[in-house]
C-alpha cells in the first residue's frame, strides 16, 4: 500500500484517540499525520508511534496537501469543512452522520458492501448500525429477513468525551451521598437506564433509533424492511450490546445461523449457555471482533431469531471501521 497524509479531525475525542491507536496497530502506511481539533484543543499533545504531536487548530488551509481526511467530529463541523478538504484533493472519510443519508456518499461497512466508486467523500455508519449489520448481513442472504426488531443498551462513550467525564462525576457523586449533575443526559444515567438516545421526533422515536432503521436499510440495501428499534442508554462506559429479534422468509436454525455467523466475516461466535458462554460488554471492550450469542428460536413466530449482539462502540463501531475503510481506499 501507499503511504499517504492523512488529517484526523477531532484528534482529540473518544473516537479520535481510538482511531490513533488503531492505526498504530495496524501499522497503517503513513507518509505523515495532521491532528486538527477546534480551539479548545490546539497545542495539546497526542502520542504516536513513540512521538508526541501537537494538536492544531482546524482551518481549510490545514486541509491542503492531505491523502485522507478523517473527520470524527460533530456534524456541523463535517458539513463546514469536508467538502473543502475535497475540493483540496483528499478523499474525506466521515464519520458524524453528517452524510449518511446522502445517496451520493457510500455508506461503508467493508465486510457486508465492498466499497463502491464514490465521489471523494465516504460515510461511516452508527456504531450500532456497524454491529447489527454484520450479524444481519449473513442471515439476510441465507434466509432473506422479512422484519427485524431491535432493543439497544448503548454505552456512555458513544457520546462522546464529555458524556463520559459526566457519567464519571454522576457515580463519584452518588457514591460520596452528593446531588447528581445532568447536562450530557436528560436525566441521572448512573445507576440507572434512560430510554433516550438522541432527539426525539415527529413519529415518536429518538434520532439514534431512526438513524439505525435508515442505515441499516441502506447497507442491506432493501430499502422497506420492516425494522423497528428502541434504543437505551445505559450505564456502561464502554461497548453497546443489541438484542435482536429476526423473522425471515425461510426457514433457518438455529444451528445454522451459528454456523453462518461463526463463517462470518468480523464477528465472533460466543453461544455456549451450558457454560454460562454469551457476550459481554466487559469482555468486548477493546476488541475488534463483534460478538454474537443467545442464538435461540423465536417461538411467536414461524420462522423467527433472537440473537444478542455485543460491540466495543469505538473500536468496530467507530475506529476500526473507519481505518479498514481508509485501506479499501489506498489498495483501491
Ligand atoms: N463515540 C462513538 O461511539 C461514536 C461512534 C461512531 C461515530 N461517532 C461519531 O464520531 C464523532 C466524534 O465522536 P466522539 O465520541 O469522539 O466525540 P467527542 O469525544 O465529543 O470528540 C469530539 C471531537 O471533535 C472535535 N471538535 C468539536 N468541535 C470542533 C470544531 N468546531 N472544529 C474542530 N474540531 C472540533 C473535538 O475537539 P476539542 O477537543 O477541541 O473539543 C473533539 O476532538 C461524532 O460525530 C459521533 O457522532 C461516535
Amino acid at each position: 500500500m501507499q503511504a499517504c497524509h492523512v488529517a484526523l479531525i477531532g484528534a482529540t475525542g473518544a473516537v479520535g484517540r481510538e482511531i490513533l491507536q488503531v492505526l498504530e496497530e495496524r501499522e497503517f502506511p503513513l507518509r505523515d499525520i495532521t491532528l486538527l481539533a477546534s480551539a479548545r484543543s490546539e497545542g495539546t499533545r497526542l502520542e504516536f508511534r513513540g512521538h508526541h504531536r501537537a494538536v492544531r487548530l482546524l482551518t481549510k488551509e490545514a486541509l491542503t496537501g492531505v491523502d485522507i481526511a478523517i473527520f470524527a467530529a460533530d456534524v456541523e463541523t463535517s458539513r463546514d469543512y469536508a467538502s473543502h478538504a475535497v475540493a483540496a484533493g483528499a478523499v474525506v472519510i466521515d464519520c458524524s452522520g453528517a452524510f449518511r443519508h446522502d445517496p451520493q456518499v457510500p455508506l461503508c461497512v467493508p465486510e457486508v458492501n465492498a466499497l463502491p466508486p464514490h465521489q471523494g467523500m465516504v460515510a461511516t455508519p452508527h456504531s450500532l448500525t456497524v454491529q447489527t449489520v454484520l450479524a444481519l448481513a449473513p442471515l439476510h442472504t441465507a434466509a432473506s429477513l422479512k422484519r427485524v426488531v431491535i432493543a439497544t443498551y448503548q454505552a456512555v462513550s458513544g457520546m462522546g468525551r464529555e458524556a463520559m467525564e459526566e457519567f464519571d462525576q454522576q457515580l463519584r457523586d452518588l457514591l460520596n451521598f452528593r446531588a447528581v449533575q445532568t447536562g450530557a443526559f436528560p436525566h441521572q444515567l448512573a445507576f440507572n437506564c434512560v430510554p433516550q438516545c438522541g432527539d426525539f421526533l415527529d413519529n415518536g422515536y429518538t434520532s439514534e433509533e431512526m438513524a439505525l432503521v435508515d442505515e441499516l436499510r441502506r447497507i442491506l440495501a432493501v430499502p422497506a424492511l420492516p425494522i423497528t428499534a428502541t434504543a437505551v442508554r445505559v450505564p456502561l462506559m464502554h461497548s453497546h450490546g443489541a438484542a435482536v429479534c429476526v423473522e425471515t422468509a425461510r426457514p433457518l436454525s438455529p444451528d445454522a445461523a451459528r454456523d453462518i455467523l461463526a463463517s462470518a466475516p468480523g464477528l465472533q461466535v460466543e453461544d455456549d449457555t451450558k457454560r454460562l458462554s454469551y457476550p459481554l460488554p466487559v469482555h468486548a471492550n477493546g476488541q475488534d471482533a463483534v460478538f454474537v450469542g443467545r442464538i435461540r428460536a423465536d417461538q411467536s413466530v414461524p420462522y423467527g431469531l433472537h440473537l444478542w449482539i455485543v460491540a466495543d462502540n469505538l473500536r468496530k463501531g467507530a475506529a476500526l471501521n473507519v481505518v479498514q475503510v481508509a485501506e479499501r481506499l489506498l489498495a483501491s
